[in-house]
């Protein structure tokens, strides 16, 4: 940890969560907590080889909400644990239907690689309301042989896959033939969109927007107190969860052991620990080249999935071009709180009309590769 970090942890007595060092960006991770991102065997049941995979897909706050049935021959029933939602920060769920569209498209790339059709039905027993997410299913795979199913080229990266909070290159500008990628790899139905690598008004905006919402975000005590209780600081606290947001910084380790650092009391909006990481976001923001969003016509639940299916699929054409990304979900959430950085964003997109809906607005650009996040034991996904 560089000194000027180190003072600012010390002096601010707590400590903000959303931008400190997430693993993946510095310190160690126990190695049981990533033990799922090795290859798994293609021996038995070709379903868990398959979900071996899905379980490797982004997730809003790596929340990892997926529960699937395999009691019936042949399919696999995603559900959502209802005990894994973010009512804070994603009142209704938008974001967690997302992160289980994620899920559906790994679990289809992985199918394909296997000669198999993944035939996905969504909300079998009915779509959720606008409101809430409900224990129904969230979709029924029928795994069906077909000769046809062709591997897909993304499949290949599903290990290479990783959120990138780093500070990136600024000067590094993203190539047409990356942007053209990911743009193809996002496929009909979400609009796909960059900002050009000279337009520097745009660029300014886009900054300024996630700054604010940024400040939001680590301003509002409900809100950070929801990521406080998804922080995992340490080997024994991520070995022991292996979801949500994990700290391995060897200071922040410390200072939660003298007890220094109090998860049950959200910072004030004026203490240094706040303001600092606030300053730390801006110097992020500022060595961005590029932000991409996706758009959609409206924003029913299977629209939130489709979203989250392209989402993951840029992600993916974007690491197989060797960029890293980090959303920045702040501005599109829809807490009260963030109804200004909202329609901001909106605006500076021209996303003007509702139920047009921001469904992705993200960072992107070169950054020293980082190490995968953790992920729970198969098994803890598998409703018995
Ligand atoms: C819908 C969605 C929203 C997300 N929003 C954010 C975000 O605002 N900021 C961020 O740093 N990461 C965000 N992420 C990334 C997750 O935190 C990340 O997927 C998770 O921690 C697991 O890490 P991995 O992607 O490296 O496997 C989001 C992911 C999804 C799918």
């Amino acid at each position: 940890m560089n000194r000027r970090r180190f003072l600012r942890v010390l002096g601010g007595g707590t400590i903000a969560a959303a931008s400190l060092p997430l693993a993946g960006c510095s310190g160690s991770m126990p190695e049981e907590a990533i033990a799922g991102w090795h290859s798994p065997e293609a021996t038995g049941d070709v379903r868990r080889w398959i979900l071996a995979h899905a379980i490797l897909a982004p997730h809003s706050h790596n929340l990892q909400s997926w529960v699937v049935d395999l009691r019936a021959p042949g399919e696999i029933a995603l559900y959502c644990d209802l005990n894994r939602l973010l009512p804070e920060t994603d009142p209704f769920g938008r974001q967690i239907m997302m992160s289980h569209g994620t899920f559906l498209e790994i679990l289809d790339l992985a199918a394909r690689e296997r000669g198999l059709r993944a035939d996905v039905t969504l909300f079998p027993e009915g779509e959720f309301t606008m409101d809430r997410i409900d224990a129904r299913p969230v979709a029924r795979v029928r795994l069906a042989a077909d000769s046809t199913a062709a591997p897909d080229p993304l499949f290949a990266q599903i290990f290479h896959r990783h959120t990138n909070r780093s500070l990136y290159a600024p000067e590094r500008t993203v190539p047409d033939a990356a942007r053209a990628a990911m743009q193809a790899a996002a496929g009909p139905g979400v609009d796909f969109g960059c900002t050009a690598p000279a337009d520097g008004e745009a660029l300014r905006a886009h900054r300024a927007i996630a700054q604010d919402a940024w400040r939001i975000e680590l301003t509002t005590p409900r809100t950070m107190l929801e990521s406080y209780k998804v922080l995992r600081i340490g080997a024994t606290e991520i070995a022991k969860h292996r979801d949500g947001l994990s700290l391995t910084d060897p200071t922040v380790v410390w200072l939660t052991r003298l007890g220094l650092f109090d998860r049950s009391k959200a910072p004030g909006p004026n203490d240094r620990a706040v303001t600092s990481q606030i300053d730390d976001f801006r110097e992020k923001l500022a060595s961005t080249p590029a932000f991409l969003w996706m758009t959609t016509a409206d924003n029913q639940r299977r629209t939130q999935i489709a979203a989250g299916r392209a989402y993951v699929r840029v992600q993916l054409a974007a690491t197989a071009h060797g960029i890293a990304m980090q959303p920045l979900q702040q501005a599109l959430q829809e807490y009260p709180e963030q109804a200004g950085p909202h329609a901001a964003i909106r605006k500076t997109l021209g996303v003007t009309t509702p139920p047009r809906t921001v469904q992705m607005w993200a960072r992107l650009g070169y950054a020293p590769p980082v190490g995968p996040a953790p992920r729970r034991d198969l098994d803890a996904f598998v409703r018995a």
